[in-house]
């Protein structure tokens, strides 16, 4: 028995700020935003909207695709990097509002490699036979610590928020490898300081262009597998640059990795969450296909994970 996604959900705020709408704030160019990063738009949570307000409409989603009620649940696990307030968390709001009376819930802070984290731990449960469903969302309102006169970064981020649902699944279906990585020396490259998100965009790209082919291939690899029998590969939607070091690197088709980039820009822990569901309510991934799913993020933090769907 392996642990699997059972089903999986996202939600993104209505109101779209588009590079034009970002001309008029900083002093940037459309041209220079979608050259440099593949980004055109992202969504901004409103005033009244909050992480855990997004983490319960994708967490809604993947349990209706999961067939599942949320008292079913004996985990919740919510990755983010902007919680509410630090404490009650996210997870502990969520619990309550889906009334999953009977699950443990805490928050996993690994930036934007925290949902590969979430995924991972949720594994480590769900294969010893403690627990039976978890729930797992990343969730990010980064608009609330942007700094709008910075065009280094406030051209980068958006909100929104992704989930799954994993549980035990036979078959040889399930997580067949995983990495997960850290480097501690790199933390001052991507921070929040004060306020605000402050990063020194040259080494997080150098970081990341080297990390994320690395980390998928390696985990394609643990896997006892080929780079030939990857299917669909999810990467953390950062930068379309990075993303697509990573899809060379494992040489595959353009068609088999999920960009939604360019529609909500870097949603840090949601990311890979939303690119998932989107990807599966596309129906761009089929029964049995390998997906790698692989992320990076400020800690510096790493993770992917081959998964036999
Ligand atoms: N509009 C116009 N010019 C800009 C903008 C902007 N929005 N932002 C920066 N510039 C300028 C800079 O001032 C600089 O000018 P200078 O050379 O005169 O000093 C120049 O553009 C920067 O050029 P490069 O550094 O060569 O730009 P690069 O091609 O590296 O792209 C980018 C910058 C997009 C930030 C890239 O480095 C990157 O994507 N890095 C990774 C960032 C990332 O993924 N962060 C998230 C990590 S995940 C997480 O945990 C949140």
């Amino acid at each position: 028995m392996k642990a699997g996604v059972l089903g999986t959900g996202h939600y993104a705020p209505e109101k779209i700020l588009t590079n034009k709408d970002l001309e008029k704030i900083v002093d940037t160019t459309d041209e220079w935003i979608r050259t440099r990063t593949g980004i055109e738009e992202r969504r901004i949570a409103s005033d009244d909207e909050n992480t855990s307000d997004m983490a319960l409409k994708a967490a809604e989603d993947a349990l209706k695709e999961a067939d599942l009620t949320a008292e079913e649940l004996d985990l919740i696990l919510v990755a983010t990097v902007t919680p509410d307030q630090p404490f009650p968390t996210v997870s502990c709001i969520l619990q309550e509002k889906l009334g999953a009376t009977k699950a443990a819930a805490m928050d996993i802070s690994a930036a934007c490699a925290g949902f590969m984290y979430g995924m991972i731990t949720a594994k480590q449960f769900i294969e010893s036979g403690d627990y039976k469903h978890i729930l797992i969302v990343g969730a990010e309102k980064l608009s609330k610590i942007t700094d709008w006169e910075d065009r280094n970064t406030c051209v980068l981020f958006g909100d929104g928020a992704g989930a799954a649902v994993m549980g035990p699944v036979s078959d040889g279906k399930g997580v067949l490898s995983f990495e997960l990585g850290a480097d501690g020396s790199g933390g001052k490259h991507l921070a929040q300081q004060d306020e605000h998100i402050i990063m020194n965009g040259r080494e997080v790209f150098k970081f990341a262009v080297r990390q994320m082919p690395e980390s998928s291939v390696k985990v394609v690899e643990k896997a006892g597998l080929a780079k030939e029998d990857v299917d669909y590969l999810i990467p953390h939607q950062a930068n379309i640059r990075i993303m697509e070091a990573a899809r060379q690197r494992l040489g595959i088709d353009e068609s088999k990795m999920a960009v939604n980039v360019n529609h909500y820009g870097n949603t840090s822990a949601a990311s890979i969450p939303i690119a998932l569901s989107e990807a599966v309510k596309k129906g761009k991934i089929n029964d049995n296909d390998l997906v790698v799913l692989v992320g990076f993020g400020g800690g510096l933090t790493w993770g992917a994970v081959a998964l036999r769907w």
